[in-house]
């Protein structure tokens, strides 16, 4: 596949563009450093331990992870500073997480209540090894995490545990990254990340230290929070390829560039109508926001419609003829990739590369 135009990779397929994805983590890593922050990209999106590599090289301090099998596949391929973003309460996982401990000491993971930093403390006794915990605290999602109340509490009780090293704060806003306007967006995230900042003082006060971690942030608040005093690192994840929903809301579209694609192939143009491609709803997930298609013009419009698992319908004008090739940004990038088991890279359109997508499927 080394060397061949990307119009004539199997499909459907996902490439990547090299040039604009290191364009797209410098533009980050830059924002960050500007504001004197870190950043600990989401490897969720990309599932890519040779991508996770290359924002390391481009600065990033460490990489985050949501499940404990993702981490696993980053610590075997020699990345440090993983931070865990979801909390780990089986045994099975516990035991997955010990096991990551062997392999890389300075991970983090996140904890919401007493009981589980009980366990955590056990798991640390059992492996005579500190665990770097982080106090999740909900956002408002419901999702996962204390409340504000309960934060510096758990905080305090993580500080005296034997076998636990209190490294911060994460309060993750998942709710306001798609807030179309870039005020809404800017006063939710700041009223909600300073409420956070004072917990992070009240313990710092506390406890007597200076350099609790208070990360959390995405591709859609990322630099209101960068601006912010108590916030000093970042965990954004979409920027890397990013996809049709973060172009949607404004100034998003002004600071990365489209990286990923997908390819698609005609199969059948029997119809006036409409033509059918290749990808349907194993290739692409389906979400509200119809993917957006750029060649071989825009004036085509895909929809799963009901062609079911395997085939998706392209209709407007011009319509393709059976082996041409469309070319898509998807409408949400992190389950999209989750599908596929490489990315193809690719410099001026022809392929340089082949990377797996090695934390793909690893959703224990
Ligand atoms: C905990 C956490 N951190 C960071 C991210 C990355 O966010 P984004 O893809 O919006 O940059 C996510 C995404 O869902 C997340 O759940």
């Amino acid at each position: 596949m080394i060397g061949i135009h990307k119009s004539k990779l199997d499909t459907p397929a996902l490439i990547i563009d090299k040039d604009k994805l290191v364009n797209n983590i410098r533009t980050m890593q830059n924002k960050a450093r500007a504001h004197g922050k870190n950043v600990r990209p989401h490897a969720k999106t990309h599932k890519c331990s040779k991508l996770a590599k290359l924002q390391l090289n481009e600065g990033a301090i460490g990489i985050c992870a949501t499940k404990v099998s993702e981490a696993l596949v980053l610590a075997k391929s020699n990345i440090t500073g993983i931070l865990i973003t979801s909390p780990v309460v089986s045994q099975l996982k516990l035991e997955k997480l010990a096991q990551l401990y062997k392999l890389q000491a300075d991970t983090m993971i996140v904890s919401d209540n007493k009981a589980n930093l009980d366990q955590l403390n056990i798991l640390g006794k059992s492996i005579n090894q500190p665990i770097n915990v982080i106090i999740d605290i909900d956002s408002g999602i419901g999702r996962t995490g204390c409340t504000f109340d309960q934060a510096l509490e758990l905080g305090l009780y993580a500080h005296k545990l034997d076998f636990l090293f209190l490294k911060g704060i994460q309060c993750y806003a998942g709710h306001f990254q798609h807030i179309n306007t870039f005020k809404a967006r800017e006063n939710a995230s700041k009223l909600l990340l300073n409420q956070a900042g004072n917990i992070k003082q009240a313990l710092m006060d506390q406890i007597g230290v200076n350099d609790l971690i208070q990360t959390g942030s995405g591709t859609g608040t990322y630099s209101i929070d960068l601006t912010l005093e108590s916030v000093n690192e970042i965990q954004p994840g979409s920027y890397t390829v990013m996809d049709k929903e973060y172009f949607d809301i404004e100034q998003n579209q002004a600071h990365f560039l489209p990286v990923m694609t997908l390819l698609s192939t005609v199969i059948s143009d029997n119809h006036s109508t409409h033509v059918t491609v290749d990808a349907g709803l194993k290739a692409l997930y389906k979400d509200p926001t119809k993917p957006k298609v750029i060649a071989p013009h825009n004036a085509l419009y895909y929809d799963w419609d009901y062609f079911g698992d395997e085939h998706g319908k392209l209709t407007g004008k011009n319509l393709p003829k059976n082996g041409e090739v469309v070319e898509m940004i998807v409408p949400h990038c992190d389950p999209t990739i989750n599908l596929f088991d490489q990315f193809y890279i690719i410099e001026n359109d022809i392929v340089v590369d082949i990377w797996p997508i090695d934390l793909r499927g690893k959703s224990q």
